[in-house]
C-alpha cells in the first residue's frame, strides 16, 4: 500500500453510472515511437499498468489505435481480469498506417468491426466507455453517430463519448445518444477548448483533457511550471495535473507516461491541493503562455 492514491482526485461519474477517480492512466505511451509497434521496454510497460490499481488507478484510457492495437493488447495482459470498478475505455475511429499517421476513418462498418476488434483485444464483452476518436470529415455525421447508438443498444458499448469536437457536434451527437465524455487536448497552456470544457461541466459530462502535460513539455525541468513547482516542494507535472483537476469537477485527467517512475510522481497529485490565489495564478500564467506560444 502506498500513502498516496488516485482516489485523492476525488471521483467522477460517468453518464451517472460507473463511478471513477477522477485522475487516470492515458495508455497511449506503452507503445514504440510514433505510437507505431511496441513499446522499447515491454517488461516496464506491463509494470507500469500493473502498478495502476495499487495506486488507486481505476480509470484507463486507450485507443485501438495506439501501436495499432499494441496498448489494449498489453492492457489486457497486465490487467485482466480486470478489478470490479475499474474501467478501460478505448477508442476508435482512426486508422494507422505508419509511425504518427492518423487517419480518420467514420464508415459505420468500420466502426463497428473495431468495436468487435477492442472487444477481443480487451477481452471483455461489452467496452464500458467507447469513443469516437475523431468525427471523419468525409462520412455524414450523423451516420457515425447512428453507428454509435446501435453499439449501444446491441449492448457492446455502455456508455460511448467523443474526441476533438466542438460544442455544436457534441449537440449534434447528443440527438442520437447520450454523450458520456469528451476528450479534447486541454492543459494550462493549451485553452483552445475551453466552450466545449464550460458545456461539459454545465452539462454534467465527463472531460477527458488529453496531454495534460503538454505532452511532457509541462513535466519536463525547465517547463514554466519549474519555479512554483521547487515554491511547493512538488514535481512541475504535479502541479499541471493539480491545476486540471481543480479546474472542473467533470475533469478526467489520463497524463501518460511509460514508466513506473514518472506514473508514481503523475499519481502523488492526487494530494496537492492548490489554494484559489494559487489557481488563479497559474491560470493567468497559463492563459498568458497560451497566447504567445
Ligand atoms: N483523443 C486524442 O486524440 C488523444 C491524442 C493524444 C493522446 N490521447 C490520450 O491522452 C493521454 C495523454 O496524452 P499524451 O501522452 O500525449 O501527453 P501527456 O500525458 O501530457 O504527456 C506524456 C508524455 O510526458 C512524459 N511524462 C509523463 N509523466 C512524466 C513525468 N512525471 N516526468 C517527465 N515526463 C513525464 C511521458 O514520457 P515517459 O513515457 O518518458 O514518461 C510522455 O512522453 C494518452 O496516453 C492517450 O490516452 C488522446
Amino acid at each position: 500500500m502506498t500513502d498516496y492514491s488516485a482516489a485523492k482526485s476525488g471521483t467522477f461519474r460517468i453518464n451517472g453510472d460507473l463511478e471513477v477517480n477522477r485522475l487516470g492512466f492515458g495508455a497511449m505511451r506503452v507503445t514504440g515511437s510514433g505510437i507505431w509497434g511496441p513499446p522499447a521496454d515491454h517488461d516496464e510497460a506491463i509494470r507500469t499498468l500493473k502498478r495502476l490499481p495499487a495506486l488507486g488507478v481505476n480509470f484507463i484510457d486507450t485507443a485501438d489505435s495506439y501501436g495499432p492495437d499494441v496498448s489494449e493488447w498489453l492492457i489486457k495482459e497486465a490487467l485482466h481480469p480486470y478489478n470490479e470498478g475499474s474501467i478501460v475505455a478505448t477508442k476508435g475511429g482512426l486508422t494507422r498506417h505508419g509511425p504518427n499517421i492518423w487517419l480518420p476513418v467514420g464508415r459505420p462498418e468500420y466502426l463497428i468491426q473495431q468495436v468487435h476488434k477492442s472487444l477481443r483485444n480487451l477481452g471483455v464483452e461489452r467496452i464500458d466507455l467507447w469513443q469516437l476518436h475523431r468525427i471523419d470529415p468525409k462520412v455524414p455525421a450523423n451516420e457515425q453517430f447512428d453507428a454509435i447508438k446501435s453499439l449501444i443498444d446491441s449492448g457492446l458499448i455502455r456508455h460511448a463519448g467523443l474526441s476533438e469536437v466542438s460544442v455544436d457536434e457534441i449537440k449534434a451527437a447528443s440527438k442520437a445518444f447520450k454523450v458520456a465524455t469528451v476528450q479534447n487536448r486541454y492543459n494550462l497552456v493549451d485553452r483552445t477548448s475551453e466552450d466545449v470544457l464550460d458545456y461539459c461541466t454545465e452539462h454534467g459530462i465527463g472531460f477527458i483533457p488529453w496531454s495534460p502535460l503538454a505532452a511532457g513539455d509541462l513535466a519536463r525541468a525547465g517547463s514554466l511550471l519549474d519555479s512554483v513547482a521547487a515554491k511547493h516542494g512538488v514535481s512541475p507535472s504535479q502541479i499541471a495535473l493539480a491545476w486540471v483537476l481543480k479546474r472542473s469537477p467533470v475533469m478526467v485527467p489520463i497524463p501518460g507516461t511509460s514508466k513506473v517512475m514518472h506514473l508514481e510522481e503523475n499519481i502523488r497529485a492526487a494530494g496537492v491541493d492548490l489554494t484559489d490565489d494559487q489557481f488563479t495564478a497559474l491560470d493567468a500564467e497559463g492563459r498568458n503562455a497560451f497566447k504567445s506560444g
